[in-house]
């Protein structure tokens, strides 16, 4: 088993210790995301949590709840009314809790059901922990397609680099789970990422940015290779 994946297992447990019986979780996006469903399967299956119901945060965690054999307990937004708990990855995090989110497209359901949580947990390997962000990921900003050129451009003017995101098994530009588009804006310098995501957000056409403050996060739980796990309150 690579480092990584040591890693990625040893959140996934920590993190299930805060699940209890009973509760509406929301499940993230992203490998880590996935690990920690596999672990939160192999417990309903074992009989050691009961009750808990499933908000997914992409069809991709949607489609792994269904393949599990977990539909029964996969219940979308409009059918609960709170959410307990959500556990989600980043792709990275700073001393403050900030984070970027959107490697895989899915900022946008993440951050309705990470920030509507009474509880959000973070799960990520000590490769994701820089002293400042962005740093090696840029931002993703999900924005309807009709306006995507115009962002672009306006991006640029804030300073640094901004690309619409292509790839993935596509022609064109990757689309995403609600029919938008992606574009991975690195800026050159930041003085205060909350600023830079109100200004982002501000911008028409802008549906959500991939920075997620601090101040939402409850704890950051983080892996290393050698199986231990940090946990930032
Ligand atoms: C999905 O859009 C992202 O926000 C993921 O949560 C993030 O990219 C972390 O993914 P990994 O756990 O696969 O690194």
């Amino acid at each position: 088993m690579s480092s990584i994946d040591i890693a990625r297992e040893s959140v996934a447990r920590e993190a299930l210790r805060y699940v209890r019986d009973g509760y509406v979780v929301g499940v993230g996006t992203g490998s880590t995301a996935m690990v920690f469903l596999r672990e939160l399967h192999r417990s309903i299956i074992n009989g050691a949590i009961s009750n808990v119901l499933l908000v997914p945060t992409s069809t991709e965690t949607e489609i792994e709840i269904v393949r599990l054999g977990l539909a029964d307990l996969l219940r979308y937004p409009w059918q609960v009314d709170h959410i307990d708990i959500a556990i989600d990855g980043a792709d990275e995090v700073d001393r403050k809790k900030n984070l970027i989110k959107g490697g895989g497209a899915a900022l946008t359901r993440e951050k309705v059901i990470d920030y509507w949580a009474r509880e959000f947990v973070v799960i990520v390997d000590e490769s994701k922990v820089f002293d400042s962000i962005p740093s090696k990921h840029p931002i993703p900003i999900e924005v309807i397609p009709f306006a995507w050129s115009i962002i672009k451009a306006r991006l640029k003017e804030l300073g640094g680099t901004a690309e619409l995101r292509f790839g993935g098994g596509k022609r064109g530009p990757i689309v995403t789970d609600n029919g938008n588009y992606i574009i991975d804006y690195m800026p050159g310098t930041v003085t205060n990422i909350e600023d830079l995501e109100r200004v982002i957000k501000e911008m028409p056409g802008v549906v959500e940015v991939g920075v997620f403050s601090g101040r939402r996060v409850s704890r950051v739980i983080i892996g290393r290779a050698d199986g231990s796990v940090i946990t930032m309150d």
